[in-house]
């Protein structure tokens, strides 16, 4: 129906930093609070949809009853819970921050202290967006980018090579905009040179905006 235009539809989200754990009590990390992607997940499930959340580490609790919240630390544990629910997805849209490298090693034991300076080995993450770029049937593919300069390009680029169906570009130059906040400022991308332009909202009116873009597309 009109109102739940996502009934029957599965709808996978990820949300949030990863942690890249260096020894016991020390991580990799970054700011990201997974506001959007909870809000996507929100929005999802008040529209009809089956919902899958895979969150990294955040202090949110999924609003929605019904929302089924997979919480993993790594960007590996969350690269298994995404391909393992990816399959039978309809529409999958990756929001979370993911760590693009971890240490080499993770020391079993807390490091001490060094000398002046100190190496930590890092090593490339998956980019879990781009595997499922490469494995994709039908699933509609949404992905975010975060960009400081030429952004409207390099989010072209970035839609084009990991072979998605649409991204959604947010500008840290926009004040109130990106990681952290309430509210969002978005333009919203699609693979045939579409783009829209949104005004600075609050996180849930972005997430609206963001499911009517898709679900147009999804019509057609
Ligand atoms: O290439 P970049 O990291 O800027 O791309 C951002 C997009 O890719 C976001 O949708 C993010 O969730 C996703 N991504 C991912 N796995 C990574 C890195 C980014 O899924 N290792």
């Amino acid at each position: 129906t009109e109102r739940m235009p996502l009934r029957g539809k599965k709808v996978l989200i990820t949300a949030g930093p990863t942690y890249e754990p260096i020894d016991p009590v020390r991580f990799i990390g970054n700011y990201s609070s997974g506001r959007m992607g909870f809000a996507l997940a929100d929005e999802a499930a008040a529209l009809g949809a089956e919902v899958v959340l895979v969150s990294g580490p955040t202090d949110l609790q999924a609003g929605f009853p019904g929302i089924k919240l997979l919480r993993v630390t790594t960007a590996n544990e969350m690269y298994k819970a995404v391909h393992d629910e990816f399959g039978d997805s309809h529409i999958v849209i990756c929001a979370a921050a993911v760590a693009d490298y971890r240490p080499r090693e993770t020391a079993d034991q807390k490091i001490k202290k060094q000398e002046d300076q100190m190496q930590i080995e890092l090593v490339k993450n998956p980019d879990i967006l781009k595997s499922l770029g490469e494995k994709k049937q039908k699933q509609f593919l949404v992905g975010f980018a975060l960009e400081t300069e030429n952004e409207v390009v390099h989010a072209r680029e970035k839609l084009a090579r990991k072979n998605l169906d649409a991204i959604v570009l947010n500008s840290l130059r926009d004040e109130g905009a990106g990681f952290g906040g309430n509210t969002n400022k978005i333009s919203f991308l699609d693979k045939n040179s579409g783009i829209k332009a949104f005004a600075l909202k609050s996180k849930a009116e972005v997430a609206k905006d963001i499911f009517n873009e898709i679900i147009q597309r999804i019509q057609n």
